[in-house]
């Protein structure tokens, strides 16, 4: 651990949000976070008004290819949302306070909803390439407390995780997935710390564990989304077959282009849950203002 860390206070929170306000117009209901590979959602977003990660205060380029780096308001499915495009990893040697930077953003902006999305290496053995899966639960295999240091103003020390992604929410993604003739089975999301890809040693650890699927993101948002007390549902892209169980190695390539066929059915999905969260009528607001 870096010995700043304490003091370090990352992107002024509010200020950002106020820069994101002025800019988009509408308070946003669900914030969505899209992983690599998966920025067709954000064709999805009507009336885009984009803000740059550059012209936020405090807040880094992303260094990961695939990756825009960008904030959209506008609406889907008639409900106001804020999708990201583009994330922060530890493993791109980012603190704490980066990597939850965005998720902060959103909850300041108004947004009771965090959805997450990601790209996975399925170790389940039917989870394979395109397959898409609700993160049930996770085990953090990243060795990373996104919520060291001080308390954040609006979150709580200790956060309860023992249901960490909403079942309600869930239940929703599942009507539409159902509805639409996508499948959408459920798992658990084990979190490495990246940026290398696993070993097939370290992919039968993690199966004995109890991980369906290993991926690099979506836990430390994921807390820090609890800790502010904000609705999470997660869903995975399954991108190929984790290490060892494959017969190719594995490589972002094809991460990006597994995560940009089956990015059609995550929007199609998110779209349908976004839908019902915000009621379909869009005019509703829900949260705080952080
Ligand atoms: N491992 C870790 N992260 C990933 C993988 C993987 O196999 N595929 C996509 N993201």
């Amino acid at each position: 651990m870096r010995a700043d860390r304490a003091e370090a206070a990352g992107p002024p929170i509010g200020e950002c949000a106020r820069i994101v306000r002025e800019r988009g117009g509408t308070r946003p209901q669900v914030h969505i976070v899209l992983g690599s590979g998966l920025g067709g959602l954000a064709e999805r977003v009507e009336g885009a008004v984009r803000v740059y990660f550059s012209q936020l205060p405090g807040f880094p380029r992303t260094s990961v290819a695939g990756h825009e780096g960008c904030l959209l308001v506008g609406r889907i499915a008639g409900t106001p949302v804020l999708v990201q495009s583009g994330r922060f990893h530890f493993y791109e040697g980012f603190g704490a306070e980066i990597v939850a930077a965005p998720v902060r953003v959103g909850r300041a902006l108004g947004a009771g909803t965090l959805v997450l999305t990601n790209a996975s290496g399925g170790i389940r053995p039917d989870l394979v390439p395109g397959a898409l899966m609700l993160v049930d639960d996770h085990i953090n295999l990243g060795f990373q407390a996104p919520l060291a240091g001080p308390v954040v103003p609006g979150e709580v020390r200790f956060p309860d995780m023992s249901r960490p992604y909403d079942p309600e929410l869930m239940a929703l993604a599942e009507e539409v997935a159902l509805g639409a003739g996508i499948r959408l089975t459920r798992g658990v999301y084990g979190w490495v710390g990246g940026p290398n890809f696993e070993t097939p040693a370290e992919v039968l650890a993690l199966r004995a564990a109890g991980a369906d699927v290993v991926g690099m993101s979506t836990v430390p948002e994921a807390i820090v989304a609890r800790a502010g007390g904000q609705r999470v549902l997660a869903i995975s892209v399954v991108t190929n077959r984790a290490a060892g169980l494959g017969l190719e190695a594995v490589d972002h390539e094809d991460v990006m282009a597994w995560g940009a066929v089956a990015g059609e059915g995550l929007g199609r999905v998110v779209e349908g849950v976004v839908g019902g969260v915000g009621g379909g009528g869009g005019g509703r607001t829900e949260g705080g203002e952080g």
